[in-house]
């Protein structure tokens, strides 16, 4: 069993380091507890457990705590991928929800499996899930100020491979802070979370860079046909230099290899796999 997470990207990770403790310590406790669980259930059920806890977690770009776009609104995206069955499912910009990342799980057994905007909130309120405000006095504090120039960015992600071998994906954010009403992010397309057999990687970045690299699925289809999870993140992740791109990546392949990688320092993480490590 493996479980490997991330926080997004932590620009200040050398200077703040009341902030890095603070995640270094929520990132132990999560992995944690995310894998207490998946002795118990299997890869995507753990996923989704596991990303809402990080969603719950204000220090990260996720569900509460979650960026807000440039008209003052907070609208987030999330997916989770199983790699047995090959099925994605996801929401994109949905409001007023505790836990996006539940949403799109609900959305796993249905026909229409991604949903947006009044469509994924209707999806929400319709299956139970309450209004819930996500917003947090730090997020309002930065919005105000307009800081849309700095690296704010702390979307989540969660790959497992549980005690069968089956691996499973889900990633979640509030998106880059700041941005047009109803940009979309790479967390809830194939392009930041994806997973099948042979490997699963979620992504955080800049969203725009994430897709214009198809990052996840070049790396999962490069595992595919026999690369190691190692060089085929590097050969990717080096593919987005030509334009400078913005990306972060965890991995777990089917031989039980982990892996994280980053274009830009930094990006938080905490692997599980009988041993805890945590970035440092
Ligand atoms: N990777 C998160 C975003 O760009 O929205």
């Amino acid at each position: 069993m493996k479980l490997i997470i991330h926080g997004g990207f932590f620009s200040e990770w050398k200077t703040n380091q009341e902030v890095k403790y603070a995640k270094q310590e929520a990132l132990r406790e999560i992995v944690q507890l995310g894998y207490r669980y998946l002795q118990t259930h299997n890869a995507i059920e753990t996923v989704v457990y596991t990303v809402a806890l990080l969603e719950d977690c204000d220090l990260f770009n996720a569900g509460t705590g979650s960026q807000i776009q440039s008209d003052g609104k907070i609208r987030m995206s999330a997916s989770l991928m199983d790699g047995k069955t090959l099925q994605f499912s996801g929401v994109i910009n949905i409001e007023g929800v505790r836990n996006p990342i539940r949403v799109a799980e609900k959305l796993m057994s249905r026909e229409d499996k991604v949903l947006s905007g009044k469509g994924a909130i209707e999806f929400a309120r319709y299956n139970g899930f309450p209004y819930y405000n996500p917003e947090t006095p730090m997020r309002r504090r930065e919005y105000e100020k307009r800081l849309s120039d700095s690296i704010r960015m702390g979307t989540v992600g969660c790959v497992a491979m549980d005690i069968y071998g089956d691996l499973a994906a889900a990633t979640s954010t509030g998106g880059k802070g700041f941005q047009i009403p109803f940009r979309v992010s790479d967390s809830a397309t194939a392009a930041g979370n994806y997973v099948n057999q042979y490997a699963g990687v979620s992504c955080t970045g800049i969203g725009e860079d994430i897709v214009s690299g198809a990052v996840a699925p070049k790396i999962v289809t490069r595992v595919t046909d026999g690369m190691t999870i190692q060089a085929a993140t590097n050969k990717t992740l080096n593919e987005l230099k030509s334009f400078n791109g913005c990306a972060g990546v965890i991995g777990i392949a089917a031989n039980g290899d982990t892996f994280h990688a980053d274009t830009h320092p930094y990006m938080v993480w905490a692997l599980h796999d009988g041993l805890v490590e945590v970035f440092n």
